[in-house]
């Protein structure tokens, strides 16, 4: 079992994330950190909480985090995003609030004590802006320093992006809390668009759930339905949506599934380029790179071990 912390902004992909994990059989989930980006950071703890209680889940504790995005206090939620991820960030398909609350400890605490806690068995797994990971970088860096791997889904190397042609969602919204991370030397894997875009889930993975005719099953499908028409026209002919977050989890549990490349990572942080992930060029002729980015995957084995979390947890 991979003891797990989830960093997620939850939206549809990050509550994906989050079933992924708690069905997984390979996974102890030990708390999930909330920050703003897909939703308010209310929202997001809120979202992760409801989740959490739909599977009966409700050991797990949910963090709150950061607001806004390094030196700044405002936060404000893109159009593009209320149509992905709907008014209230999952779907818009009325899973029950939650009337459990965030532990009283920050999220950025949670993450330096987690750290020094659990050390190299400890996983962490951000599916949002890196602010609370820069944060809690900055402010104990030899706790953070102390963690096994940290598994970003973000950024795109071989790829354009999703927000401009250079730069992808999580992280344009903090791009100075993203350059701190992936200069940070801390053991990274990058999960980006280079292989999110290739996992694809369509009309018969939804189906599938569906036929199991259980309550969380129809939710969670028609939650991923959603996601679907976000997706409509995007995906070369495919309708269907990309699993962004949960393969984040996947090869943070199978690290076979992807391909990496080797190279240590920087992030421009102004100009047209803002927000690009790109190989630092200082470092290109050192030894040992601190960043993994995954460039392929075996998406279908990943599909096939994602349905059967889900099957797990619609029980
Ligand atoms: C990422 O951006 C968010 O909208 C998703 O939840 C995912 O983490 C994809 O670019
Ligand atoms: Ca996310």
């Amino acid at each position: 079992m991979k003891k797990i912390i989830l960093d997620a902004d939850t939206g549809i992909d990050d509550a994906l994330a989050i079933l992924y994990a708690l069905g997984s059989n390979e996974c102890e989930l030990i708390g999930i950190t909330s920050i703003y980006g897909n939703v308010s950071v209310d929202t997001s703890v809120e979202n992760s909480l409801s989740i959490l209680d739909l599977v009966e889940h409700q050991n797990i504790p949910v963090y709150k985090g950061s607001e806004a995005k390094l030196g700044s206090d405002t936060y404000e939620r893109r159009e593009i995003t209320k149509k992905i991820h709907g008014h209230d960030g999952i779907g818009d398909v009325h899973i029950p609030k939650s009337t459990r609350s965030a532990e009283s400890k920050n999220a950025v605490d949670f993450l330096i004590e987690a750290c020094e806690e659990h050390g190299s068995e400890l996983t962490i797994v951000a599916t949002s802006p890196l602010t609370n990971l820069a944060k809690a970088f900055t402010k104990a860096p030899e706790s953070i320093k102390k963690v096994g791997k940290i598994v970003i889904m973000g950024g795109a190397l071989t790829v354009t992006g999703n927000v401009t042609p250079y730069a992808e969602a999580n992280i344009i919204e903090d791009p100075n809390a993203a350059k701190t991370i992936f200069e940070s030397g801390l053991p990274i894997v990058m999960v980006g668009l280079d292989v999110t875009m290739r996992t694809l889930i369509t009309l018969n993975e939804t189906k599938a759930l569906r036929k199991l005719n259980t309550k969380n099953s129809e939710l969670i499908a028609d939650m991923i339905d959603f996601y679907f028409r976000s997706y409509e026209g995007r995906l070369s002919g495919v309708y269907g949506c990309p699993l962004h977050d949960p393969l984040a989890v996947g090869i943070a549990l199978h690290p076979e599934l992807a391909s990496t490349l080797a190279i240590d990572l920087t992030v421009e942080t102004s100009g047209a380029s803002k927000g690009r992930t790109i190989g630092l060029m200082d470092k290109l002729n050192e030894g040992s790179p601190s960043t993994e980015v995954c460039v392929q995957v075996d998406e279908s084995k990943f599909i096939e071990l994602f349905m059967e979390s889900l099957k797990n947890i619609c029980k």
